[in-house]
């Protein structure tokens, strides 16, 4: 006889060809495949769950199969444990196969009762979240989920209720979490599929704080073959797996693993709260490599707002300012410098070989908006190629005229002007290190270097940069002589 699990992934991949996979990305119903979901119920409960009884919650429940992975993994490790399930849902085409999905669950548990609720998940957690938060009893054990990933305009009615909740988010996935963490019993614990772009970035961050400042993240699971995880909807987003508890109190590790698509060996890694969390961004670390990189970097405890200068991106538009461009000098003309202008981290400028025009005209000398006056910056590429060797280029750009920067050139100055020298090397140096690369592919699988990526960079203080510029090691020595000389920033 076949397993309630592989019951359920029939009326999933039967949902599936009904809706046509052409038909998909309208109609959010990316479904996860049974190895994903039995892998997400493993996470979600411990071998000892120590409940009496389990309300699960499933929003967004599809055909069902997250909540048969539960059951399946209750019967194994709460055998008989009585269990009740809310499963949300508002499309009417699922719910023959859903009905189809629990009641074989009932069959299989024996004590499984469920209700299903065929309503807009979002609008019932703002409805629900008065009624669900007296008494707690009403709330969840446990809920597990892969909801829709669409986006949340601020002008929708639901981004404005749920602002009222304190919940602010910018996509309907996170809206979901948000909800059914708030949803949860005290200790409760929730498990949830998304795409990763919520671990960092500014627009997520106010949810990054209400996830974190009233609960806790325990457990991360990574997918090395982005293809796999859902080989037959066609996903090619990053996603991962998360599990959070309804309880503040600071957890000292998180198990982060990993494996290559979901049926594959995971391999398992405990990290330190520290390597994971920091300065509100949350970090994968999958290999020794990465914690040690982590590690080392919490060294620098500075960020950029502790620190007098900032960081922009260039104002020069060139295909929009044609008429202010130029190839040669002209008594007016000021330095243009785009990101073929770097050699390595020195700036080269006239460079004679280059298509790009080498001048800038201002609209009035010295008045243009578009330029910084003269003083010491350091320039980062925008862009770099998968081939480069490194994702951040940083160089000191020395000006003793105005100067004009391409927008695919980011620029550190002190309040729209130049920094001291030794800042300027030093910030170089460092942005240049091994380290900071390191760091930056863990939080962004992007090649492109924004200037709001570079606020988030950790940074040593200025005496430790200005040491690091004094000092005639080489880059990386002299970072790890400054750290132990000059402690802590
Ligand atoms: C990504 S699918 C996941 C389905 C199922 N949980 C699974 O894992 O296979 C998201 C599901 O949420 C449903 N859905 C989308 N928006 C919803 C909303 N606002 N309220 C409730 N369900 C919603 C979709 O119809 C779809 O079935």
């Amino acid at each position: 006889m076949s397993s309630l699990l592989q019951r359920s992934e029939k009326q999933r991949v039967d949902a599936l060809n009904s809706i046509g996979i052409e038909n998909l990305g309208v109609s959010e119903q990316f479904f996860t495949p049974a190895p994903v979901a039995e892998l997400m119920a493993r996470m979600l409960v411990p071998e000892n769950p120590q409940l009496g009884s389990i309300k699960l919650l499933d929003p967004g429940a599809g055909t069902g199969i997250l909540t048969a992975a539960v059951t399946a993994r209750l019967g194994k490790v709460a055998p008989g444990v009585p269990v009740h399930v809310t499963a949300v849902e508002k499309e009417s085409a699922q719910l023959p196969q859903l009905r189809v999905t629990l009641e074989d669950c009932a069959r299989t548990h024996g004590n499984f009762t469920f209700e299903i609720k065929k309503e807009d998940f979002i609008d019932l957690g703002i409805s629900a979240h008065g009624i669900f938060a007296e008494p707690q009893t009403n709330r969840f054990d446990l809920c597990i989920q892969n909801p829709p990933y669409s986006k949340l305009p601020a002008s929708d009615r639901r981004s404005q209720e749920l602002k009222k909740l304190g919940i602010h988010v910018p996509n309907i996935y996170a809206a979901f979490m948000a909800l059914a963490h708030k949803l949860l019993k005290p200790g409760g614990a929730m498990i949830s599929i998304t795409p990763r772009s919520w671990y960092n970035g500014p627009y997520f961050a106010a949810f990054r704080n209400f996830l974190t400042s009233t609960g806790q993240i325990t457990d991360i699971h990574t997918f090395e073959s982005r293809r796999k995880v859902f080989a037959d909807t066609k996903i090619l987003q990053e996603t991962i797996i998360t599990r959070t508890v309804a309880d503040p109190t600071p957890v000292s590790e998180i198990a982060i693993s990993t494996s290559h698509a979901a049926n594959d060996p995971t391999s398992v890694r405990k990290v330190a709260f520290s390597s994971v969390f920091s300065g509100n961004v949350i970090f994968v670390p999958t290999s020794n490599r990465d914690e040690q990189v982590l590690q080392w970097l919490s060294r620098a405890t500075s960020t950029i707002s502790d620190l007098p200068f900032t960081v922009s991106t260039g104002k020069v538009i060139d295909f929009r300012s044609r008429e202010q461009t130029f190839s040669q000098p002209s008594p007016r003309s000021v330095p243009l410098i785009y990101p073929a202008n770097f050699s390595r981290e020195t700036i080269h400028h006239p460079q004679v070989n280059l298509k790009k025009p080498q001048w800038f005209e201002p609209t009035q000398a010295g008045e243009d908006k578009k330029l910084i006056p003269p003083g010491n910056y350091v320039l980062v590429k925008r862009f770099s190629s998968k081939e480069e060797f490194r994702r951040i280029t940083a160089a000191v750009w020395q000006a003793d005229t105005f100067t004009a920067l391409d927008n695919k050139v980011n620029f550190f100055h002190s309040g729209g002007h130049g920094m001291n020298l030794d800042t300027a090397k030093g910030l170089c140096i460092w942005l240049n290190s091994d380290r900071i690369d390191h760091f930056f592919r863990l939080f962004s699988g992007h090649t492109q270097v924004n200037a709001t990526d570079l606020r988030m960079l950790p940074y040593p203080s200025v005496a430790q940069l200005q040491a690091m510029a004094r000092s005639n090691m080489e880059a990386e020595d002299a970072i790890e002589q400054v750290f132990k000389s000059l402690g802590e920033s």
